[in-house]
């Protein structure tokens, strides 16, 4: 059940965090795992955690979302060396809280270029090999942010409301041709983008306290969802937004 034996499933934001934990689950699966991050990030400790796990293979490519070149580059790349690509975790995000009357249009624009329009162009450029291939899995990490509101953060909550907004456009528009097309919503899980703030003691009760489960999302829960979502088992479910987060937004 659930096996990615030999399915091509390209990461990006994979070095660390959320991508580590989708990359190590697709790996746990037997896929061709293709870790990707901004030029200049090391990819080792994912490619010798995917390769540990079982991955079928590992390529690492550098692939900056926020750069149509790059993107071009590394999708090229990998259809030229297996000849098709099976699923993208759509995955690389960043936040910078701000009050809203602190924010500037660079830090606008910096959220939505990776979180909004880089994943947008990195799903359009792969859907042409999906289409060809009358297959395809493209998932996205959103958050709850984008379905209840956090504070100080509006360009973040809007970025991740739009992913929701926008699996539905892109699944609408694929369904036919055998792409799902699907985001998971974690709450808070414990990465680098999110460390700082649940180092005060004083925040992290504030999320716990939102939280029935009353712990974190871990990586590997998130890397389940995420490894289910791209298994022929779940070929029914597209352009669906699937909460992770211990019972936050149900109350
Ligand atoms: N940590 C949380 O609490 C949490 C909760 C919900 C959703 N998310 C989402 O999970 C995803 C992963 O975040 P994380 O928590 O693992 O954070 P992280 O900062 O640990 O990882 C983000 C990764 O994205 C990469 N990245 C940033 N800009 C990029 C670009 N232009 N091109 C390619 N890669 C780029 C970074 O280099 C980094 O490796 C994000 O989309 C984030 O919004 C995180």
């Amino acid at each position: 059940m659930y096996e990615l034996n030999g399915r091509v499933a390209i990461v990006t934001g994979a070095a660390r965090g959320l991508g580590l934990g989708i990359a190590e689950a697709f790996a746990k699966q037997g896929a061709i795992v293709v870790p990707t991050d901004r030029p200049g990030v090391s990819l080792d400790e994912t490619a010798e955690t995917c390769g540990r796990a079982g991955a079928a293979e590992v390529y690492r490519h550098d692939l900056d979302i926020t750069d149509r070149d790059s993107i071009d580059r590394a999708v090229a790349d990998v259809k030229g060396k297996y000849g098709h690509i099976d699923i993208l975790a759509n995955n690389a995000g960043l936040n910078r809280p701000k009050p809203s009357e602190e924010i500037t249009e660079e830090l606008w624009d910096s959220v939505m270029d990776v979180n909004l329009k880089g994943s947008f162009f990195m799903a359009q450029a792969a859907l042409p090999v999906m289409r060809a291939q009358g297959r395809g899995r493209i998932l996205f990490t959103s958050s709850v942010a984008g379905l209840v509101a956090r504070e100080n953060q509006a360009p973040y909550c809007v970025s991740k409301g739009g992913i929701n907004s926008m699996v539905r456009s892109l699944a609408f528009d694929c369904a036919a041709a055998g792409i799902t097309v699907n985001a998971v919503a974690p709450c808070f899980a414990m990465t680098a983008l999110s460390k700082a703030r649940l180092e005060d003691p004083e925040y992290r009760a504030m999320v716990l306290g939102m939280i029935p489960a009353g712990r974190l999302v871990e990586p590997s829960e998130v890397g389940a969802l995420f490894a289910y979502l791209a298994s022929d088992e779940a070929a029914m479910i597209t352009g669906q937004t699937i909460v992770i987060d211990g019972g936050w937004t149900m109350w």
